[in-house]
């Protein structure tokens, strides 16, 4: 196993950077290491237009620095102007819109109630060749929480390419195998994210000696099986699944409440995590594709031309980093970037 790997700077093709004094304690962590980010749009007043992507942007580049490049989504509601999404587009200021299924997950209240209701705009994105970002879960209370994943390809998603194959679609932070099979399965529009949590943590992590709150993210985590065919995908040099890592800072004490917030924090670590996963599965050879050109590719973007140089190197995990408690708190992880 080689000791040090350099690789094309990577992006973050999903990332939560907040606003605010969130957003300027957050930002700087991902700019440190990825050169592009798809910046999610699920503000507390989310983020649903052109206009209010492109104000937004600004704020993200105050608080990230020149090197670095935000690429904006649109939050989909009910009530989406396609014309407003596709001319943002066009015009380079929106990269993606993103589908929350309502109240799936943090500030989704004003997602999409029924995915009929955005049928229209959809088709026009697939005509214009704007991709779709899914959070795909089901909302039913009467479908168990760590089925809500499953349930969504067979009701929604695929229905949905069944029904617009030309649409591109990511598939966000999948977290199960039937996901996976779904992906690797579907044809060239259809791609995935894989955050570091899902492949380092089973559910078994939610409950180890007690609740671990900082664990808790969604989708949840789900069993051992389902995380072994997420490293599995993400390490089998297969283009369709990239890095984004679903970084959700939450304030510590959002998290260690009586009802806590989902999200990891892993920005600060990502990519000594997502090392070591692949380092664990003896893959350390397709972490660049999977890091640095298979997301690239998908957006029609070029690879980074700087580099970073990932060396094995004990690297230990503060508890926590101001109000915030990055994942791998208090382990020592066994790479280094620089
Ligand atoms: O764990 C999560 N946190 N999953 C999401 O889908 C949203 C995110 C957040 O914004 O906190
Ligand atoms: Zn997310």
């Amino acid at each position: 196993m080689p000791d040090t790997l350099t690789i094309p700077r990577p992006d973050d093709w999903h990332v939560h950077l907040r606003d605010g004094d969130m957003l300027r304690a957050v930002a700087p962590f991902t700019a440190r290491r990825f050169a592009r980010a798809i910046v999610m749009p699920n503000l507390a007043v989310p983020v649903t237009t052109t206009a209010l992507a492109s104000v937004y942007r600004a704020r993200v580049i105050a608080a990230a620095g020149p090197d670095f490049t935000p690429l904006m989504t649109a939050y989909l509601t009910d009530t989406s102007d396609a014309a407003d999404l596709i001319a943002g587009h066009r015009d380079g200021v929106l990269t993606a819109v993103k589908l929350y299924p309502a109240n799936a997950t943090t500030n989704s209240a004003a997602g999409v109630t029924d995915i009929a209701r955005v049928m229209p705009v959809l088709a026009a994105m697939a005509e214009a060749g704007m991709p779709l970002l899914i959070h795909g879960e089901v909302t039913d209370a009467d479908v168990d929480v760590f089925d809500r994943e499953a349930v969504f390809i067979d009701r929604i998603l695929a229905p949905l390419v069944a029904r617009l194959p030309a649409l591109r679609i990511v598939f966000e932070h999948v977290s199960t195998a039937e996901a996976v099979a779904f992906v690797t399965e579907g044809g060239p529009n259809i791609a995935a994210t894989i955050t570091p949590h899902h492949l380092h943590l089973s559910r078994n992590a939610l409950f180890a000696g007690g609740l671990r709150p900082h664990h808790y993210c969604l989708p949840v985590l789900k069993r051992e099986h389902h995380r072994r065919a997420l490293v599995a995908a993400a390490t089998s040099g297969s283009p369709k699944f990239f890095l984004g890592t679903d970084s959700a800072p939450h304030p510590v004490g959002d998290k260690e409440a009586a009802c806590g917030c989902a999200g990891v924090w892993n920005a600060p670590f990502a990519l000594e995590s997502y090392a070591g996963a692949f380092d664990a599965a003896g893959a350390l050879d397709r972490l660049e594709g999977f890091a640095s050109r298979f997301g690239p590719a998908f957006y029609l973007l070029p690879v980074n031309a700087k580099m970073v140089t990932l060396t094995r190197a004990t690297t230990p995990v503060p508890e926590r980093i101001g109000d915030l408690v990055p994942f791998h708190a208090g382990e020592i992880l066994a790479w280094r970037a620089t």
